[in-house]
């Protein structure tokens, strides 16, 4: 087929991604058609703003505006969704593998929440999907869950997989800056996604665990099934108590196995100050795992930007590339047929045991701890620490934080609920999930 005259890539997406494939593909030419055997040729390219951004030159290569011209493009072999958001992503890149070509595709959301018919369709129509690019940037944990860790059982995982949230927690901790100010930052450098919702409200990490599981446990989660919770209640004082007790705050992806029930959640979680995780700063990304045979494991990198973003990209596209060539037949893109993944039995919120950390917004009077700790009490709550700073005058209040022994979920909800009906508490108060396993 098209080995001796090189293979033809349609680019579909010209922002931050998508430009850093442009500068890759000329970067590493020569190293590509060694790699291949053939040459890679950007053919075409559709950007809604092709007319009217300065972009990077592009000789010889047809342009538009218009999405379908790439996918309906008889000369394209392989097709690069970088779009993002769910449409017109899911048409096109199904009618691009309903026309057998493959797709490279750098689109989370797209994949988590309508992955049912992507992931069937390129098995379907038998033509490869890459979506290494998806999860966690630059670092290869795509290839790592499905191709590396593929004779072990996979027991836990915990990622760090939202650079704008690490951000933020991270330069929170070093500066001592509060929260809005520092998801400004964190726009002005790129990394949030176009609404920072999904970035601060723990949705984007969700969508990518929902990925990460069917590679890493073999079993399908529905985005709505994993519990997500973001980083916008936490404040500095927060920060500042954690390190009081000796850990660091991070937005985890936690999935748990244990005896055929998954935990599937996403929320801030304090963790030793001293374990791997907590070290990953800045808008940098990491996923631990714990296998059977392999024991623990670190896979750290950048998990967004143009070029490492980009580099994860071109690896899917290297690789079908080289099959093309070959004549190869697609392996199924999960590894195994998605008819193979069974939906995940999740463990609820509720039945989770664990450690927390507690913080109370209260008057300071005489009594105060007697009335809260009763109600912890009466919830089977043990505490294990306390630590209560400054006196308020008059009726202001000051923050009363706690570390709990372990309870479970449904008895700390409950307790928490009972408190914030107090006179003496003020404000909604917060909790957050201790990780002693990464210790
Ligand atoms: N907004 C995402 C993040 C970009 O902050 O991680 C990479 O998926």
């Amino acid at each position: 087929m098209m080995a001796r005259e090189g293979v033809k890539l349609g680019l579909v997406g010209l922002g931050t991604v998508g430009s850093g494939v442009v500068q890759l593909l000329d970067r590493q030419r020569e190293a590509f058609a060694r790699k291949i055997g053939a040459p890679l040729q950007l053919v075409h390219v559709a950007s809604r703003s092709i007319d009217i951004k300065p972009h990077p030159p592009l000789p010889g290569v047809r342009l538009s505006v218009d999405p379908w011209s790439v996918v309906q493009d008889a000369e394209v072999d392989i097709v690069l969704e970088l779009i993002g958001g769910t449409d017109p992503a899911r048409s096109l890149v199904l009618e691009a593998m309903a026309r057998g070509k493959a797709v490279v595709t750098a689109n989370k959301a797209l994949l988590a929440l309508h992955g049912d018919e992507v992931f069937a369709a390129a098995e379907a129509h038998g033509v490869r999907l890459g979506f290494e690019a998806s999860v966690a940037g630059g670092i290869p944990i795509i290839r790592t869950l499905r191709e590396g860790f593929v004779a072990d059982r996979n027991k836990a995982l915990f990622g760090i997989v939202n650079g704008t949230c690490n951000y933020i927690l991270a330069t929170m901790s070093e500066d001592g800056a509060e929260f809005a100010p520092v998801l400004h930052r964190a726009q002005e450098l790129g990394l949030a996604e176009a609404d920072p919702r999904m970035d601060v409200d723990g949705i984007d990490a969700a969508q990518k665990l929902t990925l990460l599981i069917m590679l890493a446990f073999g079993v399908r989660v529905p985005v709505e099934a994993v519990y997500t919770e973001g980083i916008r209640q936490l404040d500095q004082i927060d920060i500042t108590f954690a390190r009081e007790f000796g850990y660091a705050i991070k937005l985890l992806a936690i999935a748990k196995e244990e005896s055929g029930v998954l935990e599937a959640r996403v929320h801030p979680t304090m963790i030793p100050q001293d374990s791997l995780l907590a070290g990953v700063g800045g808008a940098y990304n990491a996923i631990f795992t714990q296998g059977e045979a392999l024991g623990s494991s670190l896979q750290f990198g950048q998990g967004a930007g143009s070029l490492p973003t980009a580099a994860a990209v071109l690896s899917d596209v290297v690789e079908s590339a080289r099959a093309q060539t070959k004549q190869q037949q697609p392996r199924p893109p999960l590894g195994c047929a998605w008819a193979e993944l069974k939906p995940a039995a999740v463990r609820s919120m509720d039945e989770l045991v664990g450690e927390y950390y507690l913080r109370f917004m209260a008057v300071d009077r005489p009594g105060v701890l007697t009335q809260i700790s009763g109600i912890l009490g009466d919830q089977d709550i043990s505490i294990a620490s306390v630590i209560q700073r400054g006196r308020s005058d008059g009726d202001n209040t000051v923050p009363l934080v706690m570390r709990t022994h372990a309870a479970t979920e449904r008895n700390l909800k409950t307790a928490m609920t009972l408190v914030d009906q107090l006179p003496i508490v003020q404000g909604k108060s917060v909790y957050v999930r201790i990780e002693e396993s990464l210790g």
